[in-house]
């Protein structure tokens, strides 16, 4: 708990859980600490209290398959003995966002096949193995998963259309893939002002990938997902990595 003394520009000051889970100072509030031999494990103070969390919202991902062993480990950023420098930066900058997601936008766009998604399963893996509730899901999905709600019209908080709204307003951090696949249409173009507005305004840690470029989407979408304050675009422009050749990946 903040003290009175404390205030909040003091380099000890303790920031206030912004997942909504248990104020922790043993993990302050990451919801996951370091073993001895390196490894995330669930803090043990509150990250098990965390997981119901974890699994509730992994329910709607996309994070299955291939997507489960994609991992910063084994993403490459070295061709024919070459460095790759934009691959390198981007490796780094998806690390850094995965350390550190709250408050923060990590906005990923540009041509396919160069590891876009591939970034964004590694972000989710690594946090869902922290007991982090990251949510990772394509913006098809995400649709899918709210027309189905739609035709379902029951009330539990998982199967109604609102309850998987505030799921994808609120999960601790939201890594949303291929965002404009879907065709724009005013309906979902509502759903998704409406949950990046609510992310924006509380500051929740998201993920954005697209192969359109920003000019593309509703001015209001664009104009959060460029706020120099709390996001970093990147565009991807490396070379499709389904068309290297198989001995020089
Ligand atoms: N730098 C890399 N290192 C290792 N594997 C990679 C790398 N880049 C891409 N891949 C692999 O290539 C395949 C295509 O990558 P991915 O699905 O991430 O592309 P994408 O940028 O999301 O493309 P699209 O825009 O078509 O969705 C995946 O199997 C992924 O693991
Ligand atoms: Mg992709
Ligand atoms: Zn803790």
């Amino acid at each position: 708990m903040t003290t009175p003394s404390e205030s909040l520009s003091s380099p000890d000051a303790h920031i206030p859980p912004i997942d909504g889970g248990p104020d922790c100072r043993y993990c302050d509030n990451r919801r996951y600490v370091i073993d001895a031999q390196g490894r995330l494990k669930p803090c043990p103070e509150c990250g098990v209290a965390q997981a119901w969390k974890v699994q509730a919202v992994d329910t709607f991902s996309s994070r299955g398959g291939a997507a489960l062993k994609q991992t910063f480990f084994n993403f490459k950023t070295v061709f024919d003995g070459k460095k790759d420098d934009l691959l390198h930066d981007l490796l780094e900058t998806a690390e850094a966002f995965a350390a550190q997601p709250d408050e923060h936008w990590l906005v990923l766009w540009g041509e396919r096949g160069n590891g876009k998604s591939h970034l964004c399963a590694a972000v989710a893996n690594h946090l869902i193995a922290a007991g982090t509730a990251a949510l990772f899901i394509t913006m098809p999905d995400l649709l899918a998963a709210l027309r189905q709600a739609m035709d379902l019209q029951t009330n539990t908080e998982q199967e109604s259309y609102t309850g998987r709204m505030q799921t994808f307003k609120t999960a601790p951090v939201l890594i949303l893939d291929d965002l404009g696949a879907e065709g724009n249409s005013p309906w979902s173009d509502g759903v998704l002002f409406e949950i990046l507005d609510y992310r924006y305004r509380n500051r929740l840690g998201t993920m954005i990938v697209t192969n359109c470029s920003l000019d593309a989407f509703d001015p209001r979408i664009a104009s959060r997902m460029q706020d120099t304050a709390l996001s970093i675009v990147i565009e991807n422009n490396a070379q499709d990595y389904r068309k290297r050749p198989a001995d020089k990946r």
